[in-house]
């Protein structure tokens, strides 16, 4: 083994909480306030899972299929997924913190009609909206095993939340607010990158593999997120990276650095976003609800973000799943 690697080995041994612990072992961090009136939910934990008799042994076996899945994503690597990511790598705490990404609202406000797609949604179509676009890839068929397995895990980590409740505590990535600051610094992102997070997710972003395996993931290039991404969105991307990283350190940042290096790394090329229609440029404009917090289809250093036909691993630009849809009932 290279020193480099037994660095990173020692690195993510100290940092990445394991899978089994992550549930509790929030690194104490300064949560911001809930607003009046929100339904704040404590997602359960494994071990409440394990305990639970009223649950029958075969939903048990279920619902840890559906964690092994999101803890685990790159199982599906080749036929689902076409990055190196997990989905619990952007859902810390796998899904169950707020704060950070919880998913399971997706379980108790769907079904319910989505902007980001123009029509009512189910959970199935909502998890396979971060296959098609955070996993750069394709979601497993809806009512796979896979897909019941994920919205079982999705549906159990809601387990005494109210249904259709749409006031939550701490849903999303959102707490700073979606308004890039006006004196936002590309330069200022990238010092703040070098001296913060470099060290495991590289001088190339393109993350850290040991034997193969996804140590620290992507955060741009072919192996990280696509354009079409949620955190592609620069203001998704500060709160995410405000509350959660450095790994280890979280809350360290300053609210500005977590907005310059959000605005750094959602400058660099990534592979296309799905929705594209063979310009940016009009693909930016079409989808300007979403991509007005992007920088994809804009100027930089001469050249137009998100202008090329690279899809990434991935063998294809569009997804089967994310077909339209409408309702005909009359
Ligand atoms: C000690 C190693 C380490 C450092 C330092 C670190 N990260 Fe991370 N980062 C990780 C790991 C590991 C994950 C996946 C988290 C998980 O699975 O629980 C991650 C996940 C992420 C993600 C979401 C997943 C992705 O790949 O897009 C972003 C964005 C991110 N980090 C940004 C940053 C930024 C910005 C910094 C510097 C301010 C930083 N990280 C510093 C290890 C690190
Ligand atoms: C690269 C980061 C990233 C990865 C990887 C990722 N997601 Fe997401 N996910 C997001 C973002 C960003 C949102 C939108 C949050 C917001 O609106 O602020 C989201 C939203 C969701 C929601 C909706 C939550 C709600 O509040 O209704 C679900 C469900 C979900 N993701 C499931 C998954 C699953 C399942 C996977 C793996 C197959 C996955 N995600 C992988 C970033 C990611």
């Amino acid at each position: 083994m290279t020193q480099a690697n037994a660095l990173i080995l020692a690195l993510a041994a100290t940092f990445a909480a394991p899978a089994a612990l992550a549930a509790d072992a929030r690194v104490p961090i300064k949560l911001p306030a809930y607003k009046d009136g929100a339904y704040v939910h404590q997602a359960p934990t494994l071990d409440e899972l394990m305990r639970d008799e009223s649950l029958h042994p075969e939903l048990r076996k279920v619902i840890l299929k559906g964690r092994d899945l999101f803890e685990n994503t790159q199982q599906l690597r080749g036929k689902y997924v076409f990055n190196d990511m997990s989905c619990s790598n952007c859902h810390i705490g796998g899904g169950g913190y707020n704060w950070s990404g919880p998913v399971w609202p997706a379980a108790t406000t769907l079904p319910d009609y989505r902007g980001k797609n123009g029509h009512v949604n189910s959970l199935e179509e909502r998890i396979a909206g971060c296959f098609a676009y955070s996993m750069n890839g394709t979601s497993p068929v809806y009512g796979s095993d896979e897909m019941l397995a994920l919205s079982a895990y999705h549906q159990w980590l809601a387990t005494k939340a109210p249904v259709y409740e749409r006031k939550i505590g701490g849903r999303g990535f959102n707490h700073l607010g979606n308004k890039i600051p006006e004196d936002v610094s590309y330069e200022a992102g990238q010092s703040v990158y070098r001296d913060n997070c470099a060290l495991c997710h590289g001088d190339d972003g393109a993350g850290k593999k040991v034997d193969g395996k996804v140590v620290f993931p992507a955060l741009w290039g072919d192996t990280s997120y696509n354009w079409g991404a949620g955190i592609a969105r620069v203001y998704t991307a500060a709160s995410f990276i405000h509350l959660n990283m450095p790994l280890g350190k979280p809350g360290s940042l300053s609210e500005k650095e977590a907005w310059n290096v959000a605005w750094y790394i959602n400058s660099q090329e990534r592979p296309q976003d799905p929705r594209y229609t063979g310009d940016a440029r009009e693909t930016r404009e079409k989808h300007l609800g979403f991509h007005k917090h992007s920088r994809y289809g804009t100027e930089f250093n001469g050249k137009v973000l998100g202008q090329h036909d690279n899809t990434g691993e991935k063998p294809f630009l569009k997804p089967e799943s994310l077909k339209s849809r409408s309702f005909n009932f009359d």
